[in-house]
């Protein structure tokens, strides 16, 4: 189930958990961050490819590439078997902004985002079906998990605007890995 768990950034109390979308919806819009849960067209399996996935979703992608001015949209995912998942997951669970938007609509499986605005943190637990935006020079973090299974959709308006800029910060430590959630 997607969840939304609030924590005092300082000390880690949680605050609040919401699990009704559209309550999630609202409390993560008031700090500029968009979820939505997104319909497929049509079917899709897991052996479907990059492009029957963007097609299921093309209404919903268009909307944003539009709005947004995206330039580009891929495909990307992760399975547990996955050779190098302790460092693609250790990439991400750091504080650190990027210059870009970051866009991901998951496909399939989940992952877990924190959002550090002012002297609040926002863990959402994402799940297929949901579409988060973190804004650009938003703090935030991202844990997959150890044993990462999800497939998203990605946006980009630029290429080299996705690349994690640290904080320095060690405020993730803080806070509940994905599998504590
Ligand atoms: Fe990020």
């Amino acid at each position: 189930m997607s969840t939304l768990k609030i924590y005092r950034d300082n000390s880690g109390e949680a605050l609040e958990a919401v699990t009704n979308h559209d309550t999630i919806a609202s409390r993560l819009h008031s700090i500029g961050v968009r979820f939505e849960r997104w319909q497929a067209a049509q079917p899709l399996t897991k052996d479907s490819t990059q492009d029957e996935v963007i097609a299921a979703y093309k209404s919903s992608v268009d909307r944003l590439m539009k709005e947004y001015d995206f330039k580009s949209c891929d495909v990307v995912s992760l399975h547990p078997q996955h050779p190098d998942k302790v460092a693609l997951r250790k990439k991400f669970l750091d504080e650190h902004i990027h210059t870009d938007f970051e866009v991901r609509f998951f496909v399939e499986g989940k992952g877990l985002f924190f959002i550090h605005d002012q002297d609040k943190v926002y863990g959402i637990l994402c799940e297929q079906g949901d579409l988060i935006s973190v804004p650009a020079n938003t703090k935030h973090w991202f844990d997959m998990g150890e044993n990462p299974a999800f497939k998203c959709i990605r946006l980009f308006t630029t290429p080299e605007g996705w690349v994690a800029q640290y904080t320095g910060d060690k405020v993730a430590d803080k806070f509940p890995r994905f599998e504590q959630f």
